[in-house]
């Protein structure tokens, strides 16, 4: 499907390698820090531990209160009263915190896409940073009693976070960013041939196909382990990746899945790698889905 125009005039233009550099300069000192291994607060930020990107999770809460504040200040204006105007604040102080978490959760994924998805997403971060940095001034002029401005800034800025939800939106549903990229995929339910022994050497890797799914084999030890061939995080196929134990090592952004049950060890990735059963018979590796 054609991308639409607005996104193609992103992809097309010089601004979001400009942006990108920018943010990498941000992100890069607080996120690559020499001094100690962040990839626990990495896989956190990810959301590896809920199974499910965090970023789409904390979003609602600066859309939803910011969406509340814009009522509460229309409110405002038509009945006049302390109670609205309070209750704008206090929407505008939550949508603050929540824009905060959503900003690190997303700088955090966004460091791990590529091409359009990249230059889309650095267009996306910096509406935020705009929309944020509006609401900041909102608040400021709100609590120095100049209600009218403190309006029209959060209007400004709930115009802005607008038009960025639309690009996180094309980012999941136009670029598969923070999708399974397995989903589509079915195991096969009997054991199928799909290699020979021999063919799988000590401590190697090979893709192999069957009717439903590309299949990663691995062999550790006297162990043959298969799971999807298919990356869950973007796509790559495992089989061009690294063996390290009974894990396998993501070429493209360094997500590691257990050969044993296919969970994810370290992302980017958040979605599990679907596993499959092994068993070698006249020779031949066969391979079956996992049981639920
Ligand atoms: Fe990104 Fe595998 S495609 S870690």
């Amino acid at each position: 499907m054609a991308a639409p125009d607005i996104i193609v005039a992103i992809d097309q233009s010089e601004l979001p390698d400009a942006l990108d550099d920018a943010i990498e300069s941000v992100a890069a000192p607080l996120l690559d820090s020499g001094c100690c291994d962040l990839r626990n607060v990495k896989n956190f930020l990810h959301g590896t531990w809920l199974g499910h990107p965090l970023h789409p999770v904390l979003t609602d809460v600066p859309l939803g209160a910011w969406t509340v504040a814009l009522a509460l200040d229309a409110l405002d204006v038509v009945d006049g009263g302390d109670t609205h105007a309070r209750g704008a604040d206090a929407a505008v102080t939550i949508g603050l915190a929540g824009a905060v978490a959503s900003a690190v959760t997303g700088l955090t994924d966004w460091r791990h896409t590529d091409g359009r998805a990249r230059r889309v997403g650095a267009v996306h971060a910096t509406l935020n940073i705009t929309a944020t940095a509006l609401y900041v001034a909102s608040l400021v002029m709100r609590r120095r009693g100049s209600r009218g401005a403190g309006r029209a800034l959060g209007a400004l800025g709930f115009a802005t976070v607008s038009a960025s939800a639309y690009l996180g939106g094309h980012l999941v549903y136009g670029e598969q960013i923070g999708v399974d990229h397995t989903a589509e995929q079915t195991a096969p339910e009997a054991f199928v041939p799909v290699l020979a022994e021999a063919e799988l050497p000590p401590d190697g890797l090979r893709r192999v196909e069957t009717e439903e799914m590309p299949v990663l084999l691995a062999r550790v030890g006297s162990q043959i382990y298969a799971l999807s061939d298919t990356c869950t995080h973007l796509g790559c196929s495992l089989s061009e990746g690294s063996l390290d134990g009974c894990s396998i090592r993501c070429k493209c952004h360094g997500s590691e899945f257990s050969l044993e049950t296919g969970e994810v060890l370290n992302g980017p990735a958040t979605f599990p790698a679907p596993c499959l059963e092994t068993r070698v018979r006249d020779g031949q590796i066969e391979v079956r889905g996992c049981p639920d």
